[in-house]
């Protein structure tokens, strides 16, 4: 099966890895979350045929229409919607596939969503300032550059970019608005940290755009959604396979994990246990699982990423 001219090239992140843990057999029903540009769900596909089935999701029509093409070989073809991880359960049974053997998530945004300056994700090439994942969605990165309070862009930017300079970030971006562009956020930025504390491998304006690309897609609140709806949707012996970019997803995913293999998560002066809560996953990935330098180098996207896994119990 090859691509159509022209599809972007794209290099699924921890490949070997996540399918070794998802294991999809022959008949297996399997849910990719972040179905991108179908990399991970092509290894699926070819792991559950004849008669498995795979339900892609993605936020972004412009990846599921990638994708749709990129799977086109497959028969039975791939269900395909269009929605948020956040409702997998949902969508799962409104496609009516059943309980799943697996479900996958391989978060964040993928590399044509970065390339393309119309989507506002951008440091480097300007464009407007959106980096909505589905543009159906009414909040945009210019909304919240513009009409957030000088205390709330702190915030935002400290939390969720884990950014030292976050305030005077907030003070300078607050004194030239209105800003449009990325090109716009970024000079802001860049003239808010001292050029002596600027960071030796990153874009200065990196840990700010992620903070308001996490902000607009309420990445936090879908991941934490999403978890629990794959823990609901899984039938027993099922896997989980998370891939993250970002300590925040990776420490939220973690503490999840570890709740859901605990028998009591009464808190620990308790003498007696009062909170009824039962495990529902066994963990498989103690500490999480790292690329390679190989693949750092083949694919430097895949530097920052982290697997964990778990299976239903
Ligand atoms: C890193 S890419 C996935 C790449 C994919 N595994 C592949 O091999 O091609 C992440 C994708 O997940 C989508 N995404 C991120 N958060 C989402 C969410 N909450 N719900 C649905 N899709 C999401 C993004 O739009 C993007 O296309």
């Amino acid at each position: 099966m090859t691509d159509p001219p022209g599809a972007p090239r794209h290099l699924p992140v921890l490949s070997q890895e996540s399918i070794e843990l998802l294991r999809p057999r022959p008949g297996a029903v399997v849910i990719d979350g972040t179905l991108g540009l179908g990399g991970h769900a092509r290894l699926v596909l070819e792991r559950v045929r004849p008669d498995g089935r795979l339900l892609g999701i993605d936020r972004d029509e412009t990846a599921l229409e990638v994708a749709r093409r990129r799977l086109a070989g497959f028969d039975p073809p791939p269900v395909l919607r269009q929605g948020d991880f956040a409702d997998l359960a949902e969508i799962a049974r409104d496609a009516g596939l059943g309980r799943a053997h697996g479900v996958l998530l391989d978060l964040g945004v993928s590399s044509p969503q970065l390339d393309d300056p119309d989507r506002g994700f951008s440091i480097r090439r300007d464009g407007p300032l959106d980096m909505r994942m589905d543009r159906r969605l009414p909040l945009t990165a210019e909304r919240v550059v513009n009409e957030l309070s000088e205390r709330e862009l702190t915030g935002l930017v400290g939390r969720l970019g884990e950014e030292r300079w976050a305030s005077r970030i907030a003070r300078f971006v607050v004194q030239r608005r209105p800003l449009h562009t990325t090109r716009e956020l970024a000079a802001a930025v860049e003239a808010a940290i001292p050029r002596a504390a600027w960071p030796r491998d990153l874009h200065p304006a990196t840990r700010t755009f992620q903070a308001i690309r996490m902000h607009v897609n309420d990445e936090l609140g879908s991941l934490e959604r999403g978890l629990r709806g794959a823990v609901d949707v899984l039938s027993p012996g099922g896997r989980l396979v998370v891939i993250s970019f970002h300590s925040l997803e990776d420490g939220l995913t973690k503490r999840f994990l570890q709740q859901e293999s605990r028998d009591c998560v009464c808190p620990p002066q308790q003498p007696v246990c009062t909170c009824g809560h039962r495990a529902s996953l066994r963990i498989l990935t103690r500490k999480p699982l790292r690329p390679t330098p190989d693949e750092v180098a083949a694919n430097p996207r895949s530097r920052s990423a982290r697997l964990r896994a778990a299976e239903r119990i």
